[in-house]
């Protein structure tokens, strides 16, 4: 890993806090299951409902002809979070919502980013299967909006000086990264289990810059948190 990033052995130290400007945590695992075939079943129902399927347990278990190893680790892995107090979602992605606005920034998932929170927060993540997140060490990006000419057209579309940092912050383009020439983005991986930093006020390390992988023709399952 880096130092931005590092592996640990248990659940239990993946909620350990972050410490010595560490932002990403990850439990590596080796699942047992078809998760693969579990997306594909689902794909078509997430298309109708506009690229991305809230998979509840009930519609878990109601799924015929899956592997039901696949499906025993997905409520597992849901129940361990929730038992924390957390809302996981298990979502089955076709495809996201691109930000076509054409905008200075654009602001959707596929564009790096961190996450922000007003309290206390955090993001666990986990693809089972289909592409997986990316992420960004620090020192491998660029605040978007720290661009001068993106900086400009921005303010130029606000219209005005005043307010200017409350604009950037209600449009969510201060939370967008590009990444510096020549840097190579990480990959989350499959079945492995993260805990990313996010920003919120008061947080010790910075927050984990991460994005939405293109979509291709697989479709993917995660779980968020
Ligand atoms: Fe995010």
């Amino acid at each position: 890993m880096t130092s931005r990033r590092s592996a640990v052995d248990s659940f239990d130290a993946l909620l350990e806090p972050f410490t010595a400007g560490v932002n990403a945590k990850c439990l590596s695992r080796t699942l047992d299951g078809d998760f693969d075939a579990l997306a594909a079943v689902l794909a078509p129902r997430a298309d109708d409902e506009g690229g991305l399927l809230v998979v509840d347990d009930e519609m878990l278990g109601a799924l015929r002809g899956v592997d039901t190893r696949a499906v025993e680790v997905l409520l597992e892995d849901r129940a361990r979070l929730a038992a924390l107090g957390r809302e996981p979602q298990l979502n089955v992605i076709t495809h996201y919502r691109r930000d076509t606005r054409g905008l200075p920034v654009s602001v959707d998932v596929h564009s790096f980013h961190v996450d922000r929170a007003p309290v206390e927060a955090d993001t666990f993540l986990c693809t089972y299967a289909g592409a997986s997140s990316e992420g960004l060490d620090d020192e491998d990006a660029m605040r978007i909006i720290d661009d001068p000419a993106i900086r400009a057209a921005l303010r130029e579309l606000h219209g005005r000086d005043e307010d200017f940092a409350d604009f950037l912050a209600e449009g969510s383009f201060d939370l967008h990264f590009s990444k510096r020439s020549g840097a190579t983005p990480f990959t989350f991986g499959v079945g492995h289990l993260w805990r990313l930093a996010v920003a919120w006020p008061g947080s010790p390390v910075t927050p984990c810059i991460h994005r939405a992988p293109d979509a291709d023709a697989r479709p993917r399952l995660m779980l968020i948190s």
